[in-house]
């Protein structure tokens, strides 16, 4: 074994290999020059030479692989020395530097630090986008509770008591309330009934908001979900004019290609009463998606708020949101609207 040498910078060394005589002088070097560093163009320059990855410390490093097996600990000891005062030094003289030139050395290559901006949740821009849409087809927005009485959310509606539809299993009662017995409204075409009770026709209103139903939460079942509901009320309307509307909507909403389709279908407040399909771009692809119920306004219904069903007519239409959006932006599992996952929620 080669006899240790006490004297490191008179150790000898391989003559491509990292010295620990070189090691000193290259600290005396590059802290002589960083002490003429004084911009932000030469501070550059000598990080690049001394601690840039084809700079004076790499190099010293690369060397250490052929020094003498019995130096390499000691040597490698005095490389992380080097590079830990280099970059010390470095970084005094940066502050220096920069307190007195007034200028930042901001690096304008690193990424920023964002702010993590939030955003409106995928149903409410959904819900917005809807109102707008019918705003501008001269509907104004009515509003209801969402914990409703069974008058407004049946009786009006023509779904008299004993109706399969108010049994207990299918709604959210809450307890009686001054004799009145109260629920979750399963339905926005309570707001039918009290846009209509405050309001003189000819109307035409708009109204949205969540409903409830004890369904099984599965991936198109939630037990609270959006509606949007329509409803025109005025002297001589027929299907033609519903129809109108909804394909006015498709238009506005979905693009100049979509197309409605209704189909007969049975709903205790309208008569003549259909489901409607909406014809979309799904994926590149124009697909008929059922998005709703509509009808004519049942007469007993006009009789329940006081209407004459001799002198006004009405349409309606109840429309869901969610199955709006999810169609639409490919969402294939209510729940994920409800999770509130923002990386979910983040890619709308
Ligand atoms: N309320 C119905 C439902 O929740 C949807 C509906 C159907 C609304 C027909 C309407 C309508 O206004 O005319 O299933």
């Amino acid at each position: 074994m080669r006899p240790y040498t006490c004297d490191p910078m008179s150790s000898p060394l391989s003559s491509t290999g990292a010295s620990f005589g070189e090691i000193d002088s290259i600290l005396q070097e590059a802290l002589q020059e960083l002490g003429l560093a004084s911009s932000a163009a030469s501070l550059e320059a000598w990080r690049t030479r001394f601690l840039g990855s084809n700079g004076k410390l790499k190099s010293l490093m690369g060397g250490l692989k052929s020094a003498p097996k019995d130096d390499k600990r000691e040597l490698g000891q005095r490389l992380n020395d080097l590079k830990e005062k280099l970059e010390s030094a470095f970084e005094v003289q940066r502050t220096s530097v920069n307190a007195t030139s007034g200028t930042p050395l901001v690096d304008l290559t690193e990424p920023g630090i964002t702010t993590g901006e939030g955003r409106r949740h995928i149903l409410s821009r959904t819900v917005d986008e809807i109102i707008d849409v019918f705003g501008r087809m001269g509907f104004t927005v009515a509003d209801g509770p969402e914990v409703e009485d069974e008058w407004h959310n049946f009786t009006a509606l023509n779904i008299p008591q004993g109706h399969p539809a108010r049994d207990a299993s299918d709604n959210f009662y809450m307890g009686d309330s001054v004799g009145v017995k109260r629920l979750l409204r399963t339905q926005t075409s309570t707001v039918q009934i009290r846009a209509m009770e405050s309001q003189q026709p000819p109307l035409k209103v708009v109204a949205v908001g969540r409903v409830y139903r004890p369904d099984t939460h599965d991936a198109t079942h939630f037990s609270m979900f959006h509606q949007i509901e329509g409803l025109c009320v005025d002297r001589n309307l027929s299907l033609v004019d519903l129809k109108t509307a909804l394909l006015q909507f498709a238009h506005a909403y979905f693009g100049a290609d979509a197309e409605v389709r209704m189909r007969p279908s049975f709903f205790p407040f309208t008569e003549p009463s259909a489901e409607v399909d909406m014809k979309m771009h799904i994926k590149g692809q124009l697909q008929w998606v059922e998005i709703g119920g509509c009808g004519m306004v049942d007469p007993n219904v006009l009789e329940a708020v006081g209407l004459d069903p001799e002198q006004w007519s009405g349409y309606a239409f109840g429309l869901g949101v969610e199955r709006i959006a999810m169609r639409r932006y490919g969402i294939t599992d209510i729940r994920w609207l409800f999770e509130n996952d923002a990386r979910f929620l983040r890619q709308f």
